[in-house]
């Protein structure tokens, strides 16, 4: 089969995918490739909107200091700063391709709060604002001329000389990405993609766990796949838990319930009505998220019930559907009127911290291959991610990122040789009943043995029931076609197996890596 070739590869077409590829495209062709419809996406789900400061009563010291809080100063200094710096700027870029924020009847933008910042600056549209930049952003990349978008392209491995036969000596820093063997799911053919410059931009992995309010997409393919061509990959043991999704035993993802309505001044309660987060800290219903989240677990525990409440009763109404007027539908619907009843509520694995190494110029450890966005680890969130801060990440990653990117390709030149993978693929796999079977088992031993709360003979169970599972399961991959659902039930047994290896690894309780003794 013919191999395409294309300066800039992106995997992924959210937040981060679309920023880099906006950025590059006038300096060579750029395809994006997504395993779904383009818009399926995290970013499509961010409901509070993106942070920045905004006016006089805010300053970068502020947001910088919110942002080490949160992550237990465990921040990298320099990514920090650089993004809270940049924040203002890129997010003019992104009002300039067309995204809206809401703003007051006066005119400036109605900034709202969330978990650990200390002033108003959440710039958002509704309790939609992901929806809406990514609504921006790809109306500006159908409209340009050097970008493809291909949709319902699956990447299942980057090509490295591993792939060619070449034996890399030294150190792993000299392996170098050539492209990606992708599957195309309507042709059901496996294609290979050369790149000078390949980009992960794949999000994040929540559907590792039982309970998520990511969407189906979410299942750490690109992290699996730099992980097994030993790219370096960090922090994994940083799950963040959002403390509120909405509890709804059978929906999958959970639906999510702002934090930006806590900051709109809703309170957490438990069954009896009791308003319990000041008992964990000053800041209430308002403090970082590992503190809210381990709260809710605990009075779950203490009470036995299976979720807790959110009380919106006291709120202005009007204001209420004004900002949220997604949450305020989702939660009429299935009958729970917010202003007669309080809203149970529930954590839910929602965002990860680390993942794929990059540099200050969002270069992996492997050459030629970045990564930008949720899959990527900067240091910016340290242990435990500042809230709205990752759209922010994402379009600073993309900005720095792509200037190098785009330096370097003009150096580079497409790999001679390399071998087509010579075999089909198809959607609907051969044993599905393993599968399935196996994906649920996965989500179990992650909620129940590396959810919020960790100890060492949890994760050492964990540890045990997952190689289980992956020996198994790479016997199903040796042995039957290539399929979207065996691949990332493949990736996503990787992905927990680096939750735990690095959970285990840190032993002391920090951020959002908390552990009984
Ligand atoms: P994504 O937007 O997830 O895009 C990943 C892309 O990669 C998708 O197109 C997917 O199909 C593709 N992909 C993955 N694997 C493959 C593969 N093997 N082959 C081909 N394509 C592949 N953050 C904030 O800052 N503010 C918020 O208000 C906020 N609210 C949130 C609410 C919810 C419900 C959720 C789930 C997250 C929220 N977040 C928020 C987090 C934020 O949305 C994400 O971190 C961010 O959108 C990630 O963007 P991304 O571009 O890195 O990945
Ligand atoms: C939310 O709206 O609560 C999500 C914000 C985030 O994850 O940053």
């Amino acid at each position: 089969m013919a191999q395409q070739k294309f300066d800039f590869l992106i995997i992924g077409s959210g937040i981060a995918g679309l920023s880099f590829a906006l950025k590059t495209a006038a300096h060579g062709k750029v395809l994006i490739i997504t395993k779904a419809n383009e818009d399926e996406t995290n970013t499509k789900y961010a409901q509070g909107g993106i942070a920045a400061v905004w006016n006089e009563h805010d300053n970068f010291e502020k947001h910088i200091q919110d942002t080490f809080d949160a992550g237990a100063n465990l921040n990298d200094d320099e990514a920090v700063r650089t993004v809270v710096t940049q924040a203002p700027e890129r997010i003019q870029e992104l009002m300039d391709i067309g995204t809206s924020f809401d703003k007051t009847a006066e005119g400036s933008f109605d900034l709202a709060r969330e978990g650990g910042h200390s002033e108003h600056r959440i710039l958002h549209y509704k309790d939609a604002t992901g929806k809406e930049i990514e609504r921006a952003l790809l109306k500006k990349v159908h409209e340009h001329p050097n970008i493809t978008i291909a949709n319902h392209y699956f990447a299942i491995d980057i090509i490295t000389q591993h792939h060619l036969g070449e034996i890399v000596t030294s150190n792993t820093k000299d392996i170098t990405c050539y492209g990606v063997y992708v599957l195309n799911i309507r042709s059901q053919k496996i294609e290979t993609i050369l790149s000078k410059i390949t980009c992960m931009a794949t999000g994040g992995v929540g559907q590792v766990y039982a309970t998520t309010t990511n969407p189906l997409i979410a299942t750490g393919d690109g992290i699996a796949m730099v992980y097994r061509a030993k790219g370096y990959v960090q922090d994994m043991e940083f799950v963040q838990f959002h403390p509120t999704s909405l509890y709804n035993p059978n929906e999958q993802p959970s639906f999510l319930i702002s934090e930006a309505v806590r900051g709109f001044g809703a309170v957490l309660r438990n069954a009896d009505g009791t308003e319990f987060m000041q008992q964990y800290d000053q800041r209430g219903s308002l403090a970082p998220r590992d503190i809210v989240a381990r709260a809710i677990d605990n009075e779950m525990k203490i009470t036995g019930n299976d979720y807790l409440y959110l009380d919106c009763r006291h709120l202005d109404r009007k204001g209420f559907i004004e900002h949220f007027p997604n949450i305020y539908n989702k939660c009429m619907s299935l009958g729970i009127d917010p202003f007669k009843q309080m809203i149970p509520v529930v954590p839910a694995a929602h965002y990860l911290c680390g993942g794929i190494v990059v540099n200050k110029q969002a270069q992996s450890s492997i050459q030629h291959l970045y990564a930008v966005g949720e899959c990527s680890r900067t240091g910016l969130h340290g242990a435990n991610r500042l809230a709205s801060n990752s759209l922010l990440e994402a379009v600073v990653y993309a900005h720095n990122g792509s200037k190098d990117a785009i330096e370097k390709m003009k150096t580079i030149a497409f790999k001679d040789a390399v071998p087509n993978w010579n075999a089909e693929g198809t959607e609907h796999p051969e044993e599905m009943v393993l599968i399935t079977q196996s994906l649920k088992e996965v989500q179990q031993i992650m909620s129940n043995y590396v959810g919020i709360v960790r100890s060492p003979l949890r994760l050492q169970r964990a540890f045990d029931r997952l190689e289980i599972l992956y020996k198994e399961n790479e016997t199903l991959y040796d042995k039957t076609t290539i399929s979207p659902k065996l691949c990332q039930l493949r990736n996503l047994i990787c992905v927990g197996y680096l939750i735990i290896k690095h959970a285990m690894r840190r032993k002391e309780s920090v951020g959002l890596h908390y552990m009984l003794r």
